[in-house]
């Protein structure tokens, strides 16, 4: 990949000397959705997929992108004195988001920028291509720039972007799994504060399983933002009733006993999967912990059928990935993975019974959905770097 971004640099821009080598990884979350803007924990890991930049100043404030992922689109150029949001800037919305948010925090470049970017996320995958380039954009910009942040800023940077420039209200977690990434490692979050842990995720005897629906549907953004304002006006609701910050501070016995606060049985199903699924974050780590692997699977396939019935964030395709692998001797757990309305599934699956899996899932998907999925195996890997 170094060698590829900075050959394409050289054919690009001329000369590639001195231009710098950067990657941020993408991530794929074990169990905790839709928790991350609820005050919840998330579980999420860095992967060994993700995206890479050769990256070199320029003399005057022009910023050239350029993208192999989409050839067509050709060299995109800009300016820093043209940091706002555009259709036509395409996928470059996501770098200058960044570098919006940081001169909005005072850290302003003084030059402009010439780029070039690959990476090997699938894209529409729901693993999050778009949080890797958030983060790595700010990792690079640090690395230039000179800017005073740590990885956590790097994460909440790449939200605010996000956010305030690209018009997506997602939480935390994508942005904190790429920046704070750790080899081996899953990160246990508490959205509520920011404070973490590490927990070692090398399953003995068992892989982690990533499987590409290739199915996207459109419209996810707004499902999103929606999903997320109901649950915004449910917690309003409890307020009246509880003295909570999120829907994350309730057990489910709270939630039970107050759940009559909420005016809405739609609203009631949202926040229910929020709390619930906050609790069965926690006690998957804590089963990891005591080397239970099938209560963690059991938690995960609880998990799907949360977000599939309560949440609603599932589709045919996705259920149909997963009701084939729960009938897959070996299989421990499978569920959705991230926002929803396709992307993959993760699945955590005994070694032996790993190419079964492959062959029975993918054969039933192709039987019943009509088309291909992509079966990986997932290597966790760490936070952004340069190469
Ligand atoms: C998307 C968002 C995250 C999180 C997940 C669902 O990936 O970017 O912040 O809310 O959906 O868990």
């Amino acid at each position: 990949m170094k060698e590829q971004v900075l050959k394409k640099f050289e054919d690009l821009y001329g000369d590639a000397g001195g231009a710098g080598v950067y990657f941020a990884p993408g991530r794929v979350n074990m169990i905790g959705e839709h928790t991350d803007y609820n005050g919840g924990h998330v579980f999420p890991c860095a992967l060994t997929i993700g995206t890479y930049a050769a990256v070199k100043k320029r003399t005057d404030r022009k910023l050239r992108f350029y993208s192999m992922n989409f050839d067509s689109m050709g060299v995109i150029e800009s300016s820093l004195d043209d940091l706002t949001p555009s259709d036509a800037a395409g996928w470059t919305n996501y770098p200058k988001g960044v570098m919006w948010a940081f001169a909005e925090r005072g850290m302003k470049m003084d030059c402009g920028l010439d780029i070039v970017l690959n990476g090997n996320i699938p894209n529409g995958s729901g693993l999050s291509s778009s949080a890797s380039l958030e983060v790595l954009t700010g990792f690079y910009l640090r690395d230039l720039f000179g800017f005073d942040v740590a990885n956590v800023d790097l994460a909440l940077i790449g939200q605010y972007s996000e956010n305030n420039f690209n018009g997506m209200n997602c939480g935390i977690m994508d942005q904190f799994a790429s920046a704070m990434g750790k080899k081996d490692n899953a990160i246990f979050l508490d959205t509520a504060d920011l404070s973490y842990q590490y927990a070692p995720l090398v399953l003995d005897g068992a892989k982690i399983i990533v499987t590409n629906s290739n199915v996207k549907h459109s419209l996810v953004n707004s499902a999103y933002n929606e999903r997320r304002s109901e649950c915004e006006k449910a917690l309003e609701e409890l307020k009246t009733v509880v003295d909570i910050k999120g829907l994350g501070d309730l057990s489910e016995k709270q939630f039970e006993a107050n759940k009559g606060a909420i005016k809405d049985e739609i609203r009631k199903k949202r926040a229910k999967h929020a709390v619930y699924e906050n609790q069965r974050t926690i006690r998957a780590v804590e089963a990891l912990k005591n080397n239970n692997l099938k209560e963690f699977g059991e938690l995960m396939n609880a998990s799907h059928v949360s977000l599939r019935d309560d949440y609603e964030v599932s589709c045919d395709e996705i259920d149909v990935l997963v009701e084939e692998a729960w009938k897959v001797d070996g299989v421990i757990g499978s569920r959705i993975t991230g926002g929803g309305f396709g992307g993959c599934t993760v699945s955590i699956v005994k070694d032996e019974a790993v190419e079964t899996f492959k062959e029975k899932v993918g054969a039933a998907y192709q039987e019943r959905v009509g088309k291909t999925a992509d079966f990986y195996v997932v290597e966790i890997g760490d936070g952004p770097s340069k190469l």
